[in-house]
């Protein structure tokens, strides 16, 4: 039996512009860019749901609307997929979000970064430990990454955050940590720094889009001023909560794919494409024929 409280809310921060896609996400949320046949937000609501969460909250911005639409009930597209006796695509839709989960959207007034977006949860989060998930990074595990992450949030009752070692000229893209091991893939972090450049940062361990928070993140959150790029920084509020608590840092099993980045996004694509049940096959299939026609890079 878990000896800490089930994680029941999950918070998706999904105000941003997305302007790395643009023209693509002008006009549509770049949560909803699909790989294969499901956009983005959908995997990231299937994983915080696999995690044992019903309470998935979405703190949206301008041109988020379809975001609500794509979870919402389509009462007259169901009724035509039932009369064309489409039911495989009728369960697709029916099972975006189930009976038992229920969608809540906040709206962030103003674009103050990643930390405000989380402290806009705090209504309905209350006082419980909550996820965070990015849906931009999609991970490909066998246990979902949220759930290995409970499971250490179970033993240990801490915030925990979902770290990978990225290249050393990278560490000014992520949060990084500075962290002491406790187990293979478990350490305990002493320090956590946003962007930080590669001769500043305390390592190349990187926070990605995955954390568990205890309640105390958003007294931390409020007080902390704008950090780096001008914006209230989840990380900086980490930073804090440090002096109080003890945060984890969690090396999770999987892959992740960068799609919040047009080669991130590509890589993913491929690489759900060729696990399919039914595309994989002749993907695979074609992948092969357009690769072995293409002109050898010089010097790859
Ligand atoms: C955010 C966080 C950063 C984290 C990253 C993971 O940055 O601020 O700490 O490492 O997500 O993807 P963003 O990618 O939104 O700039």
């Amino acid at each position: 039996m878990a000896s800490h409280p089930l994680i029941r809310t999950a918070v998706f921060p999904v105000a941003g512009r997305g302007t790395r896609f643009l023209p693509a996400t002008k006009a549509s949320p770049k949560e909803m860019l699909p790989i294969v046949d499901k956009p983005l937000i959908q995997y990231a609501a299937e994983e915080a749901l696999k995690a044992g969460a019903t309470h998935l909250v979405f703190v949206t911005g301008s041109s988020k609307r379809a975001i609500e639409d794509h979870f919402d009930t389509d009462h007259e597209l169901e009724a035509a997929l039932e009369a064309q006796g489409k039911h495989d695509l009728l369960d697709a839709l029916r099972g975006i979000l189930p009976r038992e989960a229920s969608a809540i959207y906040i709206r962030q007034p103003a674009p103050l970064g990643l930390g405000h977006a989380v402290l806009c949860a705090r209504p309905v989060v209350g006082n419980e430990p909550f996820y965070v998930h990015l849906a931009d990074d999609l991970i490909d595990a066998e246990v979902p990454c949220l759930a290995q992450m409970a499971a250490q949030f179970a033993v240990h009752g801490a915030s925990l955050l979902g770290v990978q070692t990225v290249s050393p000229s990278e560490t000014d893209k992520y949060g990084i940590v500075a962290s002491t091991p406790v187990s293979e893939r478990l350490s305990k972090v002493s320090q956590i720094v946003e962007k930080p450049k590669p001769d500043k940062a305390p390592s190349t361990l990187a926070v990605v889009g995955r954390y568990i928070l205890t309640p105390a993140i958003f007294s931390k959150l409020e007080h902390i001023g704008r950090g780096a790029g001008g914006e209230i920084q989840l990380t900086d509020g980490i930073a804090a909560l440090l002096a109080d608590e003890a945060v984890y840092a969690y090396a999770f099993e999987g892959r992740r794919f960068d799609c919040g980045s047009k080669l991130g996004y590509l890589e993913a694509t491929v690489e759900y494409g060729l696990k399919h049940p039914t595309l994989g096959a002749p993907f695979a299939a074609w992948l092969k024929t357009a690769l072995s026609g293409m002109p050898k890079t010089p010097g790859a």
